[in-house]
């Protein structure tokens, strides 16, 4: 049996890291072996990558540097960790993945269709059986931020409200286009309702395939 295959997308201040361990929690009660992961990041190659990216001393990266940077750590992931590990029957679990690429890149860079291109050689078509969203405005995220303890800005995170907002834009567009595989949820709301929400999606997945 092939695994599941589930991806976790949200900015600052909307609980994402809060989320996943209560969704980790949640799949192993039920007796799953879960993979949990990142991006950019998840396997050596990738944690390299993610420090030229988000270092905030490189100012000069261009677009489409930038595009292809996440585009070959989700290449080196997708082969080397996520495909084996469903094939093996696992669950994975991963801290962000195309979806930001579309958001952030195609939208929030302007970079367009060609994101989504590049992706698909990236990851040779493979897309999350379940994208769990967690959406809060970038106001609203920041003011969150903002009460918890301060740390220095990556790359992305120094980024002007314009880029923020353009990325929530795109988010929107994702969610429009698939609203099946996404499951959208106000992180506004309070953690336990939050997670009522996500055990809802995880339970419709896990019954939906059950044999
Ligand atoms: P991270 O510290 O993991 O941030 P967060 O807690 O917000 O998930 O940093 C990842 C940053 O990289 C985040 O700002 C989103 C951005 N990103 C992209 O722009 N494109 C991508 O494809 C991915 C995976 C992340």
């Amino acid at each position: 049996m092939r695994g599941y295959f589930l991806s976790v997308e949200g900015g600052d201040g909307s609980g994402k890291s809060t989320q996943i361990k209560k969704i980790i929690a949640y799949l192993q009660e039920k007796g799953l072996e879960v993979v949990f992961t990142r991006e950019p990041g998840g396997t050596d190659i990738g944690e390299k990558i993610r420090e030229l990216i988000l270092n905030p001393s490189h100012q000069e990266m261009t677009a489409k540097t930038e595009m292809l940077l996440y585009a070959a750590s989700r290449a080196q992931h997708v082969e080397e960790k996520i495909l084996p590990a469903l094939a093996a029957g696992k669950v994975v679990l991963s801290d962000r993945f195309t979806d930001s690429s579309m958001a952030y890149q195609a939208y929030g860079r302007n970079l367009g269709d060609m994101v989504r291109v590049v992706n698909e050689i990236a990851t040779n078509r493979l897309k999350p059986d379940l994208t769990i969203f967690l959406e809060i405005s970038p106001k609203d995220g920041m003011a969150r931020k903002q009460n918890q303890k301060a740390h220095t800005l990556d790359r992305m995170e120094q980024e002007q409200m314009a880029f923020h907002e353009r990325v929530a834009m795109g988010y929107d567009a994702i969610c429009q286009q698939e609203p099946k595989r996404i499951c959208r949820i106000d992180a506004t709301q309070t953690m336990d309702a939050v997670f009522a929400q996500i055990q809802t999606a995880l339970d419709a997945l896990l019954v939906s395939n059950a044999v």
